[in-house]
């Protein structure tokens, strides 16, 4: 695959500072050169230049959403210049309020093309909340809601990204933070929830079958949205909002390599790394090999494959 890096280095839709840091730790974990290993053509373009929040304009919440959606404006242009250049774009953040960008470029791109987009959002969260429903006002918080269209969002956040992803078409998946208005909206509006107890019942392989089966039927893009704070903070205490009971390191791999065998990911986000709470790098590390896994790296080479290489 031709594969394109992006770093977006921005922490104004978190709560707390620092993930920022978060695409110079995984391009240091080596990310690139896990990538190049498994036989793939990769591009690092480096930050985009509009993510940067000086520390007085991070500390005053109506300058972030307007530094949030200055952002998003210019990701989502290159979220679909890459796929339209036949490219799989990987965002590299920055806090979750950069999907913002990422996937309206990307909702842009299938819809000149016809491809149903679906979204699998990899969350302790459901980041469904609105100006209205949020706790802490925190756009991080809020991303799945704005593009999903909820009408709480005042005239300030209108954008391409207002309304472009049809909610029956995003999975939420390892949840088990959710507020309780959020919870509401997620119902009502037919997003589905693979909270961490179906995870505990059903087990990963049986639930993201499902999932990756409603894409492959319609040949549909999926794009990917991993937060580093769905795994245990256990094992990758390098995120701002960490919630116990996460996904195990094997969960967590399975769940890549099995959608790297579905052949459906054509967009990635890798959000939510905090290298200032990190502990000696292992979230990073982590996530570069949880990556590594989405991309087609293998124990023992496997006959369902089909995209990647061997
Ligand atoms: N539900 C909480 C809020 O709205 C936490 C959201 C955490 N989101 C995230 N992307 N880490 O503030
Ligand atoms: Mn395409
Ligand atoms: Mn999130
Ligand atoms: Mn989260």
């Amino acid at each position: 695959l031709a594969i394109d890096l992006f770093g977006i280095a921005c922490d104004a839709g978190a709560s707390r500072r620092g993930c920022t840091m978060g695409p110079d730790a995984m391009r240091i974990a080596g990310l690139a050169d896990v990538l190049s290993g498994l036989g793939h053509a990769v591009t690092d373009h480096g930050d985009i230049a509009a993510a940067a929040t000086p520390h007085t304009v991070w500390q005053l919440p109506e300058r972030r959403q307007a530094a949030v959606l200055a952002m998003a404006a210019q990701s989502s242009q290159q979220a679909a210049a890459a796929l339209g250049a036949g490219r799989l774009p990987v965002f590299i953040g920055g806090d979750h309020s950069l999907s913002i960008g990422t996937l309206s470029g990307v909702a842009q791109h299938c819809d000149a093309t016809g491809k149903p987009l679906f979204v699998l959002w990899v969350d302790a969260h459901g980041d469904f909340n609105t100006p209205a429903t949020s706790e802490t006002g925190n756009i991080h918080g809020m991303p799945l809601a704005l593009l999903c269209g909820e009408p709480d969002f005042g005239p300030e956040f209108s954008g391409p990204w207002r309304g472009t992803i049809d909610p029956r078409h995003v999975t939420v998946f390892g949840a088990r933070s959710i507020d309780r208005p959020e919870r509401q909206l997620l119902e009502d509006r037919g997003v589905e929830v693979i909270d961490m107890r179906r995870i505990d019942e059903m087990g990963v392989v049986a639930l993201m079958r499902e999932v990756l089966a409603r894409v492959e039927a319609v040949g549909g893009h999926l794009h990917v949205s991993l937060d580093v704070d769905v795994i245990d903070p256990a094992i990758a205490p390098g995120a701002g909002t960490p919630v116990a009971g996460g996904l195990s390191f094997r969960e967590a791999h399975l769940v890549m390599e099995m959608i790297h065998d579905s052949g459906t990911m054509g967009s990635l986000d890798l959000v939510e790394l905090n290298p200032y709470l990190d502990n000696a790098s292992m979230s990073a590390r982590l996530l570069v090999d949880l990556t590594a896994s989405l991309f087609g790296r293998q124990i023992m080479p496997r006959q369902s494959v089909r995209t990647g290489v061997d």
